[in-house]
């Protein structure tokens, strides 16, 4: 019979249908203690884990285990792992990429759009009874969107999908990446995307060489009309770096998702900002993507059991 530890429940009904499928005692945590000392405690006999991005998998935890064949995130980053020492442990290591790219391409299209157009600021007036004077021509001007520059830093799926939408909205696009890609935007070096686009859109995954990727010397770079957006990872950007930038109207503002620590802490500075948009990492936070992500780390799960090939790997 495998053992399978589960740290969260997930929408749909797959976690169960395990059961149907193999032979096997799930454990879920119970909340009762920190998840980390959970997992030491009940990883030592343990084939597979099913863990979300909250879980850091590391060193200690790796070494516990004695059965171990699968790490299934659910979730398509997977920074919280250490994917090299798993595998060094011959330990699988999964995770959900393609089932939630256009979701966060939304949310990301979405509150770049909510950031220029001021959208936050023209709800919390109506619902303050602060909307006072009739309409004036010069009331609460924001920025447009089509017509204008977009710079997509990292041309993954999650890149691609960007742009997809932003060529609906007439946006003139271009990327920078480590590598070119197969795709037909214009690809440009970093520094010349950061001084013409009117909206830097982060698109990278987190990893050593990507952590604190933007700086105050790049932020500096940006136009002080653009927007920096971000909604992959908060460490990519040094958030110290972006909130001087930010008080130095470096830039005209900031569309976030993501944070160097979630959750917030109710102290960080860019929530008094009114020119920053702030939403508590909800890229792939809908119920349909939210499913098929549990569908996917399911499946992956699974077939390493069963010895077969998971959908993705890492
Ligand atoms: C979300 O941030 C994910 O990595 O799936």
């Amino acid at each position: 019979m495998y053992r399978i530890l589960v740290t969260r429940e997930l929408p749909g009904n797959y976690v169960n249908e395990i059961k149907n499928k193999i032979d096997a005692n799930i454990l879920f945590y119970d909340n009762k203690i920190n998840v980390h000392q959970w997992l030491i405690d009940n990883i030592e006999d343990a084939d597979g884990i099913l863990i979300t991005l909250n879980e850091k998998i590391d060193k200690e935890i790796i070494d516990k285990a004695r059965k171990l064949k699968v790490i299934s995130t659910y979730s398509v980053g997977y920074d919280h792992i250490d994917v090299d020492y798993a595998k060094s442990k011959n330990v699988t290591v999964t995770n959900t990429p393609e089932v939630l790219t256009d979701a966060t391409a939304d949310l990301i299209f979405g509150i770049m759009i909510t950031v220029s157009r001021r959208i936050i600021e023209g709800n919390e007036i109506i619902k303050n009874n602060q909307w006072e004077s009739q309409w004036n021509p010069y009331y609460m001007l924001g920025s447009e969107i089509h017509g204008k520059t977009i710079g997509i830093i990292g041309m993954g799926r999650i890149g691609n999908a960007i742009a997809k939408r932003a060529n609906g909205f007439d946006m003139k696009i271009i990327y920078y990446s480590k590598h070119r890609h197969d795709v037909n935007i214009d690809y440009v070096d970093l520094n010349y995307l950061l001084k013409n686009s009117d909206f830097v859109v982060i698109a990278l995954d987190l990893n050593n060489e990507t952590y604190h990727f933007m700086d105050y010397g790049k932020i500096k770079l940006m136009k002080n009309n653009s927007y920096l957006i971000n909604g992959t990872r908060g460490k990519i950007i040094n958030e110290n770096d972006l909130i001087r930038a930010l008080n130095e109207k470096i830039i005209e503002g900031a569309a976030l998702d993501v944070f160097e620590n979630e959750p917030l802490s109710h102290d960080n500075p860019l929530i008094k900002m009114k020119n920053v948009v702030l939403t508590p990492h909800l890229g792939s936070a809908t119920l349909e993507t939210r499913s098929k992500m549990a569908e996917v780390a399911v499946k992956n799960l699974l077939n390493v059991l069963n010895g077969n090939e998971p959908l993705y790997k890492l």
